[in-house]
C-alpha cells in the first residue's frame, strides 16, 4: 500500500489532545494542503482562519458547553461530558474554513485535504461541525466578528494537535456500501 493510501487508512477523529502547540511549519503544510484542494471552476470560494490562541479556544469551548448545559435537550451536552467535557477536546489549534454561500462541497474537500495532511504529519485531528454552535452563544457575535471575514460564512473547522495516548483508532470501513454495476 502506498503512503497516500496508508494515510487515508490511518486517519481517525481524534477527541483528546495534550494541548501542546503545533509547530509553525506543520500548520503551514496543512493549510497549503487545504488551499491545494480542487474547487468547482477553480473559484476557491474559501478563506482559512488559523486560531492558535489557546485561551480564546478555551473561552469558546466554555461558552458552547455552558449553552449546551442549559438546553432542554441535553443529549449533546451529555455526549461531550462523556468525551472529557470539552467540545474542542483541548486542541491547541483550530483551522476554520469560511466559505462563500452554497459551496459546501468545496469546503468538504478542503477540510479532508487538511485532515489527511495533519494525519500524515503525525498529528491528531477532527473535523468539527459543532464549532458552529459557538456563534449561537451569548458571545457569538464577538466570536463571529473575530473569526469569520466579511462576505463569508462558517463552513467547518478542523481541530489539530498532538493526540493523548488514549486516543482511538479509525472506524471500520463498510465495503457493503460499494456496488459494482456491470
Ligand atoms: C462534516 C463533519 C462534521 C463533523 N463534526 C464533528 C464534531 O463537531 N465533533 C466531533 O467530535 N466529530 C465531528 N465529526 C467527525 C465524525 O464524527 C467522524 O468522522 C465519524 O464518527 C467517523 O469516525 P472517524 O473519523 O474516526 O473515522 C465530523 C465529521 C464530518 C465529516
Amino acid at each position: 500500500m502506498n503512503e497516500t493510501l496508508q494515510t487515508i487508512k490511518n486517519r481517525y477523529s481524534c477527541r483528546s489532545y495534550t494541548g501542546e502547540p503545533v509547530e509553525k511549519e506543520k500548520i503551514e503544510a496543512i493549510t497549503l494542503a487545504g488551499v491545494q484542494a480542487p474547487s468547482a471552476l477553480n473559484k476557491q470560494p474559501w478563506q482559512l482562519i488559523v486560531l492558535q490562541d489557546k485561551s480564546y479556544i478555551e473561552e469558546m469551548d466554555a461558552s458552547v458547553m455552558d449553552m449546551l448545559s442549559k438546553q432542554q435537550d441535553t443529549s449533546t451536552y451529555e455526549r461531550m461530558m462523556l468525551r472529557g467535557g470539552k467540545v474542542f477536546y483541548n486542541a491547541p489549534c483550530m483551522i476554520i474554513i469560511a466559505k462563500e454561500a452554497g459551496t459546501d462541497l468545496d469546503t468538504g474537500i478542503v477540510v479532508e485535504n487538511m485532515a489527511l495532511a495533519a494525519s500524515s504529519l503525525g498529528l491528531g485531528n477532527v473535523i468539527c461541525g459543532l464549532m458552529n454552535l459557538s456563534f449561537d452563544t451569548e458571545k457569538g457575535d464577538k466570536f463571529k466578528a473575530k473569526l469569520i471575514p466579511d462576505g463569508y460564512e462558517f463552513g467547518v473547522a478542523l481541530l489539530v494537535g498532538y493526540a493523548t495516548e488514549d486516543s482511538k483508532t479509525p472506524h471500520e470501513p463498510d465495503l457493503s456500501k460499494v456496488k459494482y454495476i456491470g
